[in-house]
C-alpha cells in the first residue's frame, strides 16, 4: 500500500492514476477531496492535515511506502510568511519522518523543486551536483527537508528518493496563477480574460508534462535506489515560445488567442533553469515522452472542456 500525501492536488491526482495503472494499492491523504474529479474507485481516502501526527500515524497502517506531495506554499507565497512556510512544511515533514520511523515505514519519495533549490544556476543545464543556493523560503525549506531525509537515510536507513521537479503542466493544472504559466494562460484564454506575463518573455524554464512526472514518481516508489534526482524534460523553452505554442494551438481550434500584457519581472524569477535529467533516466529506466506542443494541445482541450462544461 502506498500512502500518497497531497494526492488530491494537481500532481498527486496524476500520481494516483500512475500507481493504480501499475496495480498498486493507494491510500490518499489530503486536507481536501479532489476538486475536479469524483473519488477514484478502489482508493482509500483520509481527509486531514499531515501535520496531525496522530492522524498520520493511523494512516500509516499497512503502508509500505510514502509519496509526499503536500505543500502549503509556492515560491511567491512562501516569502510572504516564511515562519508559516517553515511550520507548515518543514516542521510537519520532520514530524512525518518521526512517525515513519516509529511505524517502520522505510521508503519515501519526496517532491522537491528543481526550479528553486539551485537558486540562480551557474550552468546552462543544471546537474544534481550544482550548489544549492535557493533565493525563496520555498526553496530553502525544500533543501532543509532534503537534508532531513538524508539524515534519516544515514541514521535510520530511510530509503529516500528526492525528485527535484521542474515546471509541470497538463490537465488539472490550477488557474489561480500560482501553479505555472501554461495553466494560467490557457484558463484565462478560454475565459476571454487578459493574460499577464511577468518579464519580457525571455525567461527559460524546463516544462514537463505532469503524466511524465507522475510516471517518474511511480517508478521511483517501486525502485530500490536512494538519492536526489532532477525531474524535468531536460530541455528549455522560453516564456515567449510557450506563448507562441499556445497561440498556434488556440488558433487551430478556431478560437482567438489572447495577446499577453508584459509586466515587470519579479526578483524571485531566475532567468533560466533547465535540468540535466541523465541520472533519473538511467536509474529509473524512465524518459519523458510527451512533447511540449502535444502537451499544450491536450491541456487546451481539457481546459476548454472545463470552461464549456462549467
Ligand atoms: N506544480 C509545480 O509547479 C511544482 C514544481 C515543483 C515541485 N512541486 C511540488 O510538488 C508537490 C505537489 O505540487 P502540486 O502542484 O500538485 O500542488 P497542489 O497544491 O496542486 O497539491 C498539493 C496538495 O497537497 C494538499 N495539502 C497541502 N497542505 C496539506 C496539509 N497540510 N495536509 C494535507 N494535505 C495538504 C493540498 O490540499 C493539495 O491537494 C509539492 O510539494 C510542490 O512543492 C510542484
Amino acid at each position: 500500500m502506498i500512502l500518497l500525501i497531497g494526492g488530491c492536488g494537481f500532481i498527486g491526482s496524476h500520481v494516483a492514476d500512475s500507481l493504480l495503472a501499475r496495480g498498486l494499492k493507494v491510500r490518499v491523504f489530503d486536507r481536501r477531496p479532489e476538486a475536479l474529479r469524483p473519488p477514484l474507485a478502489g482508493v482509500d481516502y483520509v481527509i486531514g492535515d499531515f501535520s496531525d501526527s496522530s492522524l498520520i500515524y493511523e494512516a500509516m497502517s499497512g503502508v509500505d511506502a510514502v509519496i509526499h506531495l503536500a505543500s502549503t506554499t509556492v515560491p511567491a507565497t512562501s516569502n510572504l510568511d516564511p515562519v508559516a512556510d517553515i511550520k507548515g512544511n518543514l516542521v510537519a515533514t520532520v514530524q512525518l519522518l518521526e512517525v515513519m520511523r516509529t511505524t517502520e515505514v522505510r521508503k519515501l519519495v519526496y517532491l522537491s523543486s528543481g526550479g528553486t533549490v539551485y537558486g540562480i544556476p551557474e550552468t546552462e543545464v543544471v546537474p544534481e551536483t550544482h550548489p544549492l543556493r535557493p533565493i525563496s523560503s520555498y526553496g530553502i525549506v525544500k533543501v532543509a527537508i532534503e537534508n532531513y531525509l538524508f539524515m534519516q537515510h544515514k541514521l535510520h536507513g530511510l530509503q529516500h528518493v528526492v525528485l527535484r521537479a521542474s515546471n509541470p503542466y497538463g490537465p488539472r493544472q490550477g488557474h489561480t496563477g500560482v501553479q505555472g504559466i501554461i495553466g494560467t494562460h490557457l484558463w484565462r484564454t478560454a475565459r476571454g480574460e487578459p493574460v499577464e506575463i511577468w518579464g519580457d518573455g525571455s525567461v527559460v524554464r524546463d516544462f514537463i508534462h505532469v503524466r511524465d512526472l507522475a510516471e517518474l514518481c511511480a517508478a521511483a516508489v517501486q525502485s530500490d535506489v536512494a538519492g536526489c534526482y532532477n525531474a524535468g524534460s531536460g530541455t528549455g523553452a522560453s516564456v515567449a515560445q510557450i506563448v507562441d505554442s499556445i497561440s498556434r494551438t488556440v488558433e487551430q481550434t478556431g478560437c482567438t488567442p489572447m495577446a499577453p500584457v508584459y509586466k515587470p519581472g519579479r526578483s524571485l524569477d531566475v532567468p533560466r533553469v533547465v535540468l540535466d535529467i541523465t541520472r533519473a533516466c538511467r536509474d529509473f529506466d524512465w524518459t519523458p515522452r510527451i512533447g511540449l506542443d502535444e502537451g499544450i494541445a491536450e491541456s487546451w482541450q481539457w481546459v476548454r472542456g472545463q470552461v464549456q462544461g462549467a
